[in-house]
This record gives C-alpha cells, sequence and structure tokens, in this order.
C-alpha cells in the first residue's frame, strides 16, 4: 500500500453542497478500489490524502492529475503504508471555511495558511500535522 498526499487549487467556488455532492461521489469510487483518506477545503483550495493498493493510488492519482474542477496539483508526500489511518473512511471530509472546524483545539497556527499555499509545499511535515489535527476528529 501507499499514500500520497497533495494540494491543488479549485477551479471554481464550492459551497458546502458542491463539496459534498463531490465528495460523495469519490467515496462510491473510493469504496470499490479499497481506497480510503480524507480530503480537507478551505478558500478554493484542497489538501488531501489518499491510501490504499499502490495500482489503485496509481491510476487514481492519474485521473486526479487530470481533472479539470481543479489544478496546481503538487504531491507534498507519497509513501509506503504498512497500516492505513484512515481504515474506515472511505472519504473523509473537512471544510475548513466552517466555524466548527475553525474551533478544533489546535487549529489556530493553521487558520491563515492556504491549503495550496508554500508553507505546506516546504514543509511536508506542517501537512501531516494539519492531517493529524483533523485525523483525531474523526
Ligand atoms: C480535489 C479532488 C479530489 C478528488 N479525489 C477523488 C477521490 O478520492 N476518488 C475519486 O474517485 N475521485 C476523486 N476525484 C475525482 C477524480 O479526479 C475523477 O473525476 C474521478 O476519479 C473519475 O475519473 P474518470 O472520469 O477518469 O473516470 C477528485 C477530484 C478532485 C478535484
Amino acid at each position: 500500500m501507499i499514500s500520497i498526499t497533495f494540494s491543488s487549487t479549485a477551479s471554481e467556488e464550492h459551497n458546502g453542497i458542491s463539496l459534498l455532492r463531490m465528495v460523495q461521489k469519490c467515496r462510491a469510487v473510493n469504496q470499490r478500489w479499497d481506497v480510503t483518506g480524507m480530503m480537507l477545503y478551505k478558500d478554493g483550495a484542497f489538501l488531501q490524502v489518499l491510501e490504499g493498493p499502490d495500482r489503485a493510488i496509481g491510476s487514481l492519482m492519474q485521473s486526479v492529475q487530470t481533472d479539470p474542477r481543479h489544478f496546481g496539483v503538487v504531491v507534498l508526500s507519497e509513501e509506503p503504508l504498512a497500516e492505513r489511518e484512515y481504515p474506515d473512511w472511505s472519504m473523509a471530509f473537512h471544510n475548513l471555511d466552517t466555524a466548527a472546524s475553525q474551533s478544533v483545539p489546535g487549529y489556530a497556527p493553521f487558520e491563515p495558511l492556504a491549503l495550496n499555499g508554500p508553507e505546506f509545499q516546504s514543509d511536508p511535515d506542517l501537512a501531516q500535522d494539519l492531517l493529524a489535527l483533523f485525523r483525531n476528529q474523526l
């Protein structure tokens, strides 16, 4: 198994409903391919971790890279994975534009950062810290 974390920029503005629709489609496909993970959305940017069999993640990433609904996909980390971090989630999701997400303890230092910004691209551990914060909310 492998785990891939990437950030990207949404091509269009999203609201709660359009995001939920997208996540629901992802969940159906991911379940079929034994893929799990989590998506964060904030202010027009995505941060996502995908985990699963190497071939499934490889072909999914090919679709994701060419999906016109976003651009500027940057892979922040790619690692072999012995044990899943999201075993119960075909795609967990948090919209960080909501007050509920913003009040999660430990979120404050991340609040000024864009998910597709240079801070996460130059420091993959930072992305893992943010993902861990929201993984603990599941
Ligand atoms: C930010 C983002 C994340 C995505 N994550 C997934 C995902 O986890 N699983 C999935 O099946 N599709 C995901 N998609 C959609 C895929 O890019 C693609 O539309 C879908 O796999 C269908 O691919 P196909 O049209 O080549 O069959 C994502 C799209 C975006 C914009």
